[in-house]
């Protein structure tokens, strides 16, 4: 009866560990479950999911609310009074949810939070898009993201020449160390994954070709 007891103790105690902790794991590599580390960019090409903010940062970070908040502290936000260039793109993350839609698209803000991203959809800039692995199968909560460097919209809005590597090294540059805003301060580490992302252009959109390094970073509130 005693041990009864204490294993359902054991089982509580547990059940709530689950929900406080953070994950055990950085992400799920999406290919486990017949996923990609391209987006579907809806040319026949993909976009690299060249970051991943990893799920063993503060859970805060991985919300809507707080990625954008966390991307506002390095310098981006969500597009430019809701004029949109281009359509949503989508991945596959292998979680059993297939293919979905990015779930936001954030911009370089120059800035200015209100018309900042304004400039940039004329200027060009630092791009990404967001993809949650929150699936059934791996539901780690982990983002994944998109980051693209883009040229003037004189030159069609498209990819910067090496924009993808780019794009994915001046947002990393931009978040590691100490950064803040609206009250909350984050501290951001970083780690190269090799082996993830092919190099080369194979199967990516404008045939752009990447290093093949995927930046994991785990982001957490101080
Ligand atoms: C994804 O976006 C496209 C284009 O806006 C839309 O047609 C489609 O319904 C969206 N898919 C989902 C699952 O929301
Ligand atoms: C993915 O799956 C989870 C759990 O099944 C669900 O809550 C979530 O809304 C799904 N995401 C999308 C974008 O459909």
């Amino acid at each position: 009866m005693i041990r009864f007891a204490f294993v359902i103790l054991l089982c509580s105690q547990a059940a709530l560990g689950y929900v406080l902790r953070k994950r055990a794991v950085d992400f799920v590599d999406p290919t486990t479950g017949g996923g990609s580390w391209l987006d579907n960019a809806g040319s026949g090409g993909g976009e690299p999911l060249n970051v991943v903010i990893s799920a063993q940062s503060s859970p805060n970070v991985l919300t809507d609310s707080g990625v954008l908040n966390y991307a506002k502290a390095l310098g981006f936000s969500t597009e430019c009074l809701g004029i949109h260039i281009g359509g949503p793109q989508s991945a596959n993350l292998g979680d059993g949810n297939g293919s979905v839609n990015q779930t936001v698209e954030l911009r370089e803000d120059f800035g200015s939070s209100i018309f900042g991203t304004c400039l940039e959809s004329a200027a060009g800039g630092n791009h990404f898009r967001v993809f949650r692995q929150n699936g059934p199968t791996a539901n780690t909560g982990a983002l994944f993201l998109a980051v693209s460097q883009e040229e003037d919209v004189t030159k069609g809005h498209t990819i910067s020449p090496d924009g993808y590597d780019v794009g994915r090294d001046k947002l990393v540059n931009s978040a590691i160390g100490k950064k803040s805003f609206g009250g909350v301060t984050y501290s951001t580490t970083e780690q190269d994954l090799t082996g993830f992302l092919q190099s080369g252009s194979a199967g990516i959109n404008h045939g752009i070709a990447i290093d093949g390094v995927v930046k994991l970073l785990t982001v957490t509130i101080v």
